[in-house]
């Protein structure tokens, strides 16, 4: 059978957090994280453009698992998913959003910082979480913590990740994938530089592969 969404992130390891201003900036990081060997990207709606950038990575990566982030409200879950987006994520848990996912048929991964967050998660069906800002709320130790009473969650550890730091999350059992923005730095978007995008991706390609 085909992976689902899920499996197939848990087999990238890790989430590119993509803000770019359009559709041209969208393929051009698209194409470079797909050079340095991650065929995913997490293209945030804070910009205008997010909803065209997703509708060409979808159109012209075909290979590309091309989701949603900072998903806030049920009217942007409408916009990503009529976009194409197979995934949605979430800086933190809203009934309303996640339900509006759901009926979409549409994975999400909404952001949690606490143990509440978590209970109202899973009171939602909810197993596979964004932890967010995972190195303000207590980076891995927090999610070891968080493991014992919700030994059945899988986290994806988001805010402050790095080269520096992936090993250790990826190290973590109830770690299904990390995600961030360091390997797609606005600087490098705003400069055009995308071989600097496609090597800080295969650094970290290899680095998740151990
Ligand atoms: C997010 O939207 O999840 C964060 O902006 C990513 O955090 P980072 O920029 O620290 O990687």
């Amino acid at each position: 059978p085909e992976p689902s969404v899920l499996e197939r992130l848990e087999r990238a390891r890790v989430v590119p957090v993509v803000v770019v201003d359009d559709a041209t900036q969208g393929l051009g990081v698209a194409r470079a994280l797909d050079d340095g060997g991650l065929p995913v990207a997490e293209v945030t709606f804070r910009t205008s453009g997010a909803r065209a950038a997703i509708e060409a990575i979808t159109a012209e990566c075909p290979g590309m698992l091309v989701g949603a982030g900072t998903v806030v409200s049920p009217r942007q879950v409408d916009e990503a998913v009529t976009a194409g987006a197979s995934f949605l994520v979430s800086p933190g848990l809203s009934e309303a959003v996640v339900r509006a996912a759901q009926e979409a048929g549409v994975p999400i991964l909404p952001g949690v910082a606490t143990a509440s967050d978590i209970m109202a998660a899973l009171d939602l069906g909810i197993t596979t979480v964004k932890l967010f800002p995972a190195g303000v709320v207590g980076g891995p130790g927090a999610i070891k913590a968080l493991s014992g009473p919700f030994g059945q969650v899988r986290f994806v550890p988001t805010g402050g990740v790095s080269a520096a730091n992936l090993p250790e999350y990826l190290g973590l059992p109830s770690v299904l994938a990390v995600g961030g923005s360091w390997m797609v730095d606005k600087t490098l978007v705003a400069a055009g530089d995308l071989a600097e995008i496609t090597r800080r991706t295969a650094q970290a390609v290899s680095l998740a592969a151990g």
